[in-house]
């Protein structure tokens, strides 16, 4: 069982708070992302220790701003300061501009700059000096995401034999995907000094399993089912795919509250009589918002019934705003919307209202509880927690979603989601007039399995899986082994109109 003595240490690039210095006033803001919402419960239940980057600059004196801040929040903080050159080259370089990329299978945006890397080593480095400053013998360490890869690697370096265990939040590609990278073969060998590596999917884990056996030789892999073995040597590294979740009980039991549902009457109050589309995601290139505009053009020019009937809520948090790529995605996200709008409005009907700021929490549960229809169509995606909070909050039992076949969440939620490739324009329009003509009853039936198994399968049950792997030999705690199965799905037909909706 899981050893709830053992200090948790979480390791995740960003501190799941951003301080921000204004006019001499330190300011608390919740960072943005799966990564924090998802782990930021467990540590406030558990009580800990996180340790990741601030997000401000190298010089600021913290100590009192993140004192208060661990007060507030439970569970103490310690931060990894960067330099500038560093957040420009480990931060926006290495992990957002090659492996962010590369990952989600789009390996032409790479920039493989050979400066990114030695910052990423150096980086890794930094994070690894913390980090055995700060820890005893006995701490668990957890370390997380695609920015701290070498971790491991760099502690044992300095001489530690701590177990550590590592969670990818993003997809592993395949090895004609990974073989890109230059520097495959130092990430490969540095990831096999973790003890237990954790990925979304089942086709994460393969897809890892199978670089290791390309790039290096004479590993023996055991083992079947959620977690196998990989024998390199005189060492053992346990691998398994771990789907994250949410606080489910947190999320429905907050949408349930009277804030909330006066935040959901209002939105709806203004767009009254229509059933409203709800999109909340990252400024992310790898969201396929383009696409799914491009969809929603295409259902309107196709169903007539959704002229005025349907009002699509496009919600982009920023996030990235220094990398080129993104402020391009953003120039091109707003002069489509517009280009729609100009092209469909009304008297008395606009069809997408677009907002591009973080929502505080009332407001976005509101939007969650309210809309009649999520569009989260991914081009590719780690896991996409949106998905699942937008069903713990469908407490008005009308909600149902249109999910991309890409995102990690697909394996669990394809029984009760309209399932789409994001890709096919036609499709995902269809499926957006197959999702606004649903009968309640069918909406119902869909949710409600939903809405189940994400309680089951909540946070906690996702961290209790995880130490259990840690510290037992003993593989109880895994029963979601299924893959989303492109064999099940309908292919395309021509027919009534609903060209590549798929059936479930
Ligand atoms: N979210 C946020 N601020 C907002 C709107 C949403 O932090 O204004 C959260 C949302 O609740 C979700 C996370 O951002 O938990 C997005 O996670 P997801 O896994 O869908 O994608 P990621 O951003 O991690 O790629
Ligand atoms: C994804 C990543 C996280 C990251 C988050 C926000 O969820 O998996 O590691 O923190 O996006 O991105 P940012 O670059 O702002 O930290």
């Amino acid at each position: 069982m899981t050893n709830p003595e053992r200090r948790l240490v979480i390791v995740s690039n960003r501190l799941p708070i951003i301080l921000q210095k204004n006019d001499g006033q330190w300011t608390v803001k919740p960072g943005s992302g799966g990564l924090v919402t998802a782990l930021a419960p467990v540590l406030k239940n558990r009580g800990g220790l996180w340790i990741g980057w601030p997000g401000s600059p190298h010089d600021a004196d913290l100590e009192v701003p993140l004192r208060q801040a661990s007060v507030d929040i439970g569970y103490k903080l310690k931060p990894v300061m960067l330099s500038e050159e560093d957040i420009d080259k480990y931060y926006h370089g290495l992990s957002n501009e090659v492996i962010w990329p590369l990952f989600h299978d789009l390996q032409s945006r790479c920039n493989f700059d050979s400066e990114y890397w030695s910052s990423y080593q150096e980086v890794n480095k930094k994070f690894a000096a913390v980090i055995l400053e700060n820890t005893r013998k006995d701490d668990y360490i957890w370390v997380h995401d695609y920015h701290l890869m070498n971790v491991a690697q760099e502690m044992k370096s300095m001489g530690s034999d701590q177990k550590i265990g590592f969670f990818l939040h993003i997809p592993f590609p395949p090895p004609d995907i990974f073989v890109k990278l230059p520097w495959r073969y130092e990430l490969i060998h540095a990831l096999m000094e973790y003890d237990l590596l954790g990925f979304q999917t089942l086709r994460d884990r393969r897809n890892f399993v199978q670089c290791v056996r390309t790039f290096i030789k004479n590993v023996r892999t055991q083992g079947k089912g959620q977690i196998v073995t990989l024998q390199l040597r005189d060492k053992t590294i346990k691998v398994g795919n771990f789907p994250i979740s949410i606080d489910y009980k947190y999320f429905a039991q907050q949408t349930a509250t009277k804030e909330v549902a006066d935040s959901a009457w209002f939105i709806h109050e203004n767009l009254s009589d229509r059933q409203i589309i709800l999109g909340i995601d990252r400024l992310d290139y790898t969201k396929g918002i383009i696409e799914r505009l491009k969809a929603f053009e295409k259902a309107l020019e196709k169903h007539a019934a959704l002229l005025g009937a349907v009002s699509y809520i496009q919600i982009v948090v920023p996030s990235r705003v220094n990398i080129p790529e993104y402020q391009q995605l953003r120039i091109e996200i707003e002069q489509l919307v517009s280009r729609i709008n100009g092209r469909f409005t009304k008297y008395g009907w606009v069809p997408i209202h677009y907002i591009f700021r973080s929502l505080d929490q009332y407001e976005l549960l509101g939007y969650y509880r309210t809309a009649e229809i999520a569009l989260i169509t991914p081009l590719k995606d780690g896991m996409n927690l949106v998905a699942k909070e937008y069903c713990a909050c469908s407490v008005e039992d009308n909600g149902v979603i249109i999910l991309s076949e890409f995102a990690g969440a697909s394996a669990q939620l394809h029984k009760g989601a309209i399932m789409v490739n994001p890709y096919d324009v036609n499709s995902v329009a269809d499926a957006i007039y197959r999702a606004f003509e649903m009968s309640r009853e069918e909406r119902q039936a869909r949710m409600g399995k939903l809405r189940q198994s994400i309680k089951k399968y909540d946070i906690f049950w996702w961290v209790d899986s995880f130490l259990d792997a840690a510290f037992t030999e003993k593989l109880y705690r895994f029963p979601i082994l299924e893959e989303y199965d492109y064999s099940t799905q309908v292919p395309s037909t021509e027919t009534n109109g609903n060209s590549g909706v798929h059936a479930e």
